[in-house]
């Protein structure tokens, strides 16, 4: 693969086409409207800024405790060849307006519009027949599943989920989802471009909502809130339930405040408003779950300023 074409600039978009031009693609970025260009040229120029500044701590005495596993391995890494690559990737990024232009010689298109149904409807259909035959096609999409777009495509062989983490320098996962007609070679191809971008590439060989990481950290997360809000023990008991009997580093109320309490309630919020987001077993299994009690909680915490860590105070003080 050579020619990388994002569609979406917002902040999971920029970084995905930064992340991949740093890696030495050919990347263009897709965007609908003049608007739209006034809103990603500053976000690139941030994330230019973000991965120096990240290669320079990398470089310093606190470097290990901070490495950005999408930067450099720490055995090879040479920080003047790093920043080399941020300048190249930096000069060579494409914005570009005309839908036509940049799905020309695209050999993979990673979709990262708004997460709404319609508007990814909308812009497959304006896509498909301006795609060439062998460009493969993935959604960036957290909570929708590929199937449901996959008849928009023009090419439902070559379709599946493409998902990345916020902050992909460090955060460094790309959970790779095929859905029912995806072909083999095309997601075999996906692992590869995910792994040539620095990315630990992880297989999700059928659909499921939340892929991997959030079909498990969800529930383990709502499972701990739930013990809390029934009154069956404190935060502090429940972290270290979880910590000192499974030798995990951190427990439920430890994540909350790192996620950050906003996040955590919109996510309380989603689930119990889509309880499909759960798979059927665990959907059984949380009927029970006290919700209202979960809002009661958060919505205190946001009300009081106790947003997390990053706030000085969430369940843990700072
Ligand atoms: N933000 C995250 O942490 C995160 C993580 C993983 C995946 N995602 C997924 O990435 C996708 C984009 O999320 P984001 O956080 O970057 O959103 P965002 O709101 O920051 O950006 C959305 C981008 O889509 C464009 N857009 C909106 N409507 C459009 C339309 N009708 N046609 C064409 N372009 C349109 C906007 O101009 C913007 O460039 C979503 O599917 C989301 O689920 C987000």
């Amino acid at each position: 693969m050579k020619k990388v074409v994002i569609a979406g600039g917002g902040v999971l978009g920029s970084q995905i086409a930064f992340q991949a031009a740093y890696c030495g693609f050919d990347v263009t970025i897709w965007l609908r409207s003049q608007g739209s260009i006034g809103r990603t040229q500053p976000k690139i120029d941030k994330l230019r800024q973000t991965y120096i500044d990240a290669i320079k701590l990398m470089d310093s005495p606190e470097g290990s405790a901070n490495w950005c596993r999408g930067i450099a391995d720490a055995d090879s890494f040479n920080p003047a060849e790093c920043l080399d690559k941020v300048e190249k990737a930096y000069s060579g990024l494409k914005l570009e307006l005309d839908m036509a232009k940049a799905a020309a010689g695209a050999d993979i298109i990673i979709e990262s519009v708004a997460e709404n149904v319609k508007d990814k409807i909308a812009f497959y259909e304006a896509l498909a027949p301006l795609m060439p035959a062998e460009t493969i096609l993935c959604t960036n999409s957290s909570t929708l599943l590929p199937s449901t777009f996959a008849k928009y495509t023009g090419r439902p062989d070559k379709y599946l989920s493409l998902h990345f983490a916020n902050a992909i320098w460090k955060n460094n996962t790309a959970e790779v989802m095929a859905q029912a007609q995806t072909s083999k070679e095309a997601f075999d191809a996906v692992i590869a471009f995910a792994n040539d971008i620095r990315m630990v590439a992880l297989p999700v060989n059928k659909e499921k909502n939340g892929y991997l990481l959030n079909s498990m950290l969800v529930p383990f997360l709502l499972s701990g809130l739930d013990l809390y809000v029934n009154g069956v023990s404190d935060p502090e008991s429940i972290d270290k339930a979880w910590k000192y009997g499974t030798g995990a580093p951190r427990g439920p109320f430890e994540i909350f405040d790192v996620v950050g309490i906003n996040t955590a309630y919109n996510i309380v919020l989603q689930y119990q408003k889509v309880p499909g987001l759960f798979s059927p077993l665990l959907r059984k299994m949380m009927m029970p779950y006290n919700f209202k009690g979960m809002i009661e909680v958060f919505k205190k915490m946001i009300e009081e300023g106790k947003l997390g860590k990053s706030a000085g105070q969430g369940f843990y003080k700072y």
